[in-house]
């Protein structure tokens, strides 16, 4: 479906008239607390032209805008997959949208199996590279993308300094996407490792792509909700990821409050 941008910043502008300057992507089962955003404006993602329902549990299907820590924000509380039928178009024309609004910032959040003994579940994951390992492209063989333009090493930074003051643990790595919507298997995971492939999910790289070009300023935070196939025998479920993301989304809050603190302070 072609969808006018333009209509649909019209309509949240006529309820939202501030410039929001930072964008949250909200990955399956993460959550901001409803109390820490003030002064807010809702939609349900059916009101808006173009936004069809997410059709994944733990992705709630809804825009937020208002004041969140320091800054004007808005929030798209549920993303599409490919795995769910959308095309790329419509995931990511929040990405747009957010473009459209003012955004210059981009924080993605995503759960995502670790692929590394280290990082066990629960542990939070900053990118500073991805590889698309979906083969939609006709690639030979995954490539890595560690571009600034992807992640932004500024954004990297006060992400660790964020973390640091608030006491949350956080490790860096790469990001591989696969299409799912089943789990890899074992075999996988032990060639996405040999790639270089910290963490693996099924997400977040078209909107990385798209926020690139849209000239955004771009950081991707991972909620390492499991032990990948292989790395653990434990078995790996839809339920469960959702269970560690929300029992970890307060801390994301904590974090996400004190990197948006940090960047508005940059700006000023
Ligand atoms: N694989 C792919 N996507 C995921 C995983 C995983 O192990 N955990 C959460 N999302």
């Amino acid at each position: 479906m072609i969808v006018g941008i333009n209509e649909i910043v019209n309509k949240i502008k006529s309820k939202f008239t501030q410039t929001p300057t930072t964008g949250i992507v909200l990955g399956s089962g993460l959550t901001l607390l409803d109390k820490d955003i003030k002064e807010k404006i809702k939609f349900s993602y059916n009101e808006i032209q173009g936004f069809p329902e997410p059709s994944v549990d733990g992705h709630l299907g809804e825009l937020i805008l208002g004041d969140f820590s320091s800054e004007k924000v808005v929030i798209a509380n549920g993303r599409y997959h490919l795995y769910e039928g959308f095309d790329l178009e419509t995931i990511i024309l929040p990405i747009k949208v957010f473009k459209a609004l003012g955004v210059k910032n981009l924080i993605l959040t995503n759960s995502a199996g670790s692929i590394k003994k280290d990082n066990i579940p629960g542990t939070f994951m900053v990118s500073v590279g991805h590889l698309d390992c979906t083969y939609i492209d006709d690639a030979e063989i995954p490539i890595l993308s560690k571009s600034k333009k992807f992640h932004s090493t500024r954004l990297i930074t006060i992400a660790f300094e964020a973390a640091r003051y608030s006491g949350i643990k956080l490790v860096e790595g790469i990001y591989a996407w696969t299409l799912g919507p089943s789990y890899e298997t074992p075999a996988e995971i032990e060639f996405i490792k040999k790639l270089g492939a910290d963490a693996v999910g099924m997400s977040t790289v078209p909107e990385i792509r798209a926020a690139s070009r849209l000239g955004m300023n771009i950081l991707t935070i991972s909620c390492l909700t499991n032990y990948a196939a292989g790395v653990s025998t434990k078995p790996i479920s839809h339920d469960h990821v959702i269970s560690v993301s929300s029992a970890n989304s307060n801390k994301l809050n904590i974090l996400l409050k004190e990197i948006i603190l940090r960047i508005t302070n940059e700006n000023h």
